[in-house]
C-alpha cells in the first residue's frame, strides 16, 4: 500500500455532524425520546457538543446552505425537520464558549459571501474558541440559494470554482494582514501594535477585490484550517491546494480508497504533504442492544414519513433492484421468483446491498429500514457492529476518519458511551485530544496567511 494510505500507525479522526438538532434522519424529531424543539434550543446544541467532547471527537461538522432547504434537505418541512441548523457562525459562538477542546468546522459559501466579512467573522470565532475553528469552503450548488442573493442564476461550475479559489486566497491574505508578532500591548512603552507588521491585503481578483487590513491578531492555530466537500475534478483541485479536511461520501471501501488516493495526489501536485489532507467519510448509524432493536427504531422512522415520501422511497428501491414494488404489500417478503429476478442497478453502488437483503427474504420496508438509500452507508446494529464497520474501512486504508451521522439525538450519546470505548480498546482511536487547537487535533501544521 502506498505509504500515505497505510493507516497501521495512525488513529481514526472523527467529525460529528450536528445537523438541525435532530441528527441525520429528518423524522427523528418525532421519536419519543427526542427533544422536539431542539432546532431552536441553543442549550441543546451545547449539550450535544459537550457529549461529543467527552468522547474526544475531534470536531463538530456543520453543513449549511443559506436557503430554505436545498442540498438534499428539500424545501418541505411540513413533516421533516430542516436539513441545516440555525445560522452556523452565531450558533457556534455559543458552543465555543461552553466547550474547551472540540473543534468546530462550519460551512460557508465561497459564492455567496464577501471576503472581508467572512475573514473577519471566521477569525473572530477562531479567536473566541482559542483556535478551534475550521471553515468548510463550499461553492454552493443550489439555485434556491442563488435567488436569495440577487436575481442572477447560479454561476456555472467553472466560475464557481474560480470564485472559490479567489475567496480562499482573499480570506487567507486578509488573515495575515495583522502580522504574526504585531500584537504588542506593552503598557510601559505604550505600544499597542507594531504597525510595521500590519499591511493592507491589496487583493485583486477577477471576482473579489479587497484593499484593507483586518484588525485581528493571529489565533493559537494561526488561522482556521480549510475543509472542502464536493467530488468533481474542480473540487478535488480546490481540496488539493487548500484543504486539511475533506468531507466525502463514498459507499464502498474500494470507492473510498480510490478517492482518498486522488485527494492525496492532488495535495502532492500542489507541493503539500499528503498526510495533511484528511478524508472524513460520512456514515450513518442506528445503535441498539441488538440488531432487532436498532431495526425497530428505523422501522419507526419510516412510519413517521409522509405517504408521499415513503412511496417515493419504494419507487426508488424498485429501480435499484429492477423489480416494480408499487402496489405490493411492503411488509411482506417478495415471492421467491421475484427475489430471483432482482438485480442491482448498475449505476447505484448501494444497489447490490438492497438486492442481497431482498434475496435474504426481507420485506421491502425492512430493506429500506436497513438504510439502503440513505446518502451515506448505514450501519444498523449493536455498538460492536458500528466499531467493526469503522475498523474495516480504516484498516483497509480507505479513509483518514469518519464524519458521523447518527440517526437521532440519542445516537450521539450512544456513540460516545458505547462505540468510543470499543474503538479505544482496539487501539484505533485516541484516548485524549492531541492538543488544544483544531490543527493539533487534525495533525496539520500551524499556518498563517496564504500558502500555495
Ligand atoms: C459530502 C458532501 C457534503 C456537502 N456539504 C455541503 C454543505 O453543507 N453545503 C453546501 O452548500 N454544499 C455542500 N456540498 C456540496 C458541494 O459543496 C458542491 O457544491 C457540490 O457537491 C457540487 O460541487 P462538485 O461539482 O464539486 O461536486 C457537499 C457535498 C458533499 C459531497
Amino acid at each position: 500500500m502506498t505509504d500515505y494510505l497505510d493507516n497501521s500507525n495512525k488513529k481514526i479522526k472523527l467529525a460529528l455532524q450536528l445537523v438541525s438538532g435532530y441528527a441525520s434522519e429528518f423524522q427523528s424529531w418525532r421519536l419519543p425520546e427526542s427533544h422536539e424543539k431542539a432546532y431552536t434550543d441553543i442549550d441543546f446544541y451545547v449539550e450535544m457538543a459537550k457529549t461529543a467532547e467527552k468522547g474526544k471527537i475531534h470536531t463538530l461538522f456543520i453543513a449549511d446552505t443559506p436557503s430554505f432547504g436545498g442540498a438534499g434537505g428539500g424545501t418541505d418541512i411540513a413533516t421533516r425537520s430542516p436539513a441545516f441548523p440555525l445560522e452556523p457562525m452565531v450558533m457556534l459562538s455559543a458552543v465555543a464558549y461552553a466547550t474547551q477542546k472540540i473543534g468546530m468546522v462550519a460551512t460557508f459559501s465561497t459564492t455567496y459571501n464577501l471576503p472581508y466579512n467572512l475573514a473577519r467573522q471566521l477569525k473572530t470565532l477562531d479567536t473566541l474558541s482559542k483556535g478551534r475553528l475550521g471553515w468548510n469552503a463550499v461553492t454552493t450548488g443550489t439555485p434556491f440559494t442563488a435567488y436569495n442573493f440577487g436575481d442572477k442564476p447560479l454561476p456555472d461550475t467553472a466560475t464557481r470554482y474560480e470564485m472559490a479559489h479567489e475567496m480562499v486566497e482573499a480570506v487567507q491574505t486578509l488573515w495575515r494582514t495583522f502580522g504574526e508578532n504585531a500584537y504588542i500591548t506593552d503598557k510601559a512603552t505604550g505600544q499597542f501594535a507594531d504597525m510595521s507588521q500590519i499591511k493592507p491585503a491589496g487583493y485583486k481578483g477577477k471576482h473579489y477585490q479587497v484593499k484593507g487590513a483586518l484588525p485581528i491578531p493571529a489565533t493559537p492555530q494561526g488561522q482556521p484550517p480549510i475543509f472542502q466537500a464536493g467530488p468533481s475534478p474542480e473540487g478535488v483541485e480546490l481540496a488539493g491546494r487548500f484543504a486539511s479536511g475533506v468531507y466525502a461520501n463514498p459507499f464502498t471501501i474500494e470507492e473510498a480508497k480510490a478517492y482518498r488516493n486522488v485527494l492525496k495526489q492532488s495535495a502532492i501536485a500542489h507541493g503539500r504533504n499528503p498526510n495533511e489532507i484528511n478524508m472524513f467519510s460520512g456514515f450513518m448509524f442506528t445503535i441498539g442492544d441488538s440488531y432487532e432493536e436498532a431495526l425497530a427504531r428505523r422501522m419507526q422512522l419510516l412510519d413517521f414519513m409522509s405517504d408521499e415520501e415513503f412511496n417515493g422511497q419504494i419507487r426508488y428501491l424498485s429501480s435499484m433492484i429492477g423489480v416494480d414494488l408499487t402496489g405490493r404489500d411492503v411488509n411482506e417478503p417478495l415471492p421467491k421468483y421475484l427475489q430471483n429476478q432482482a438485480s442491482p442497478h448498475p449505476h447505484d453502488p448501494r444497489s447490490p446491498r438492497a438486492v442481497a437483503l431482498i434475496q435474504r427474504g426481507m420485506s421491502p420496508k425492512e430493506v429500506l429500514a436497513n438504510g439502503v438509500i440513505n446518502y451515506h452507508p448505514v450501519v444498523v446494529g449493536m455498538a460492536s457492529d458500528v466499531a467493526d464497520f469503522m475498523e474495516e474501512w480504516f484498516k483497509a486504508g480507505a479513509t483518514d476518519g469518519f464524519s458521523l451521522a447518527p440517526d437521532s439525538q440519542m445516537g450521539v450519546r450512544e456513540f460516545v458511551e458505547k462505540v468510543v470505548p470499543i474503538l479505544q480498546g482496539r487501539g484505533i482511536y485516541h484516548l485524549d485530544y492531541e492538543g488544544d487547537t483544531l490543527r493539533e487535533h487534525l495533525g496539520v501544521p500551524y499556518q498563517y496567511g496564504l500558502k500555495g
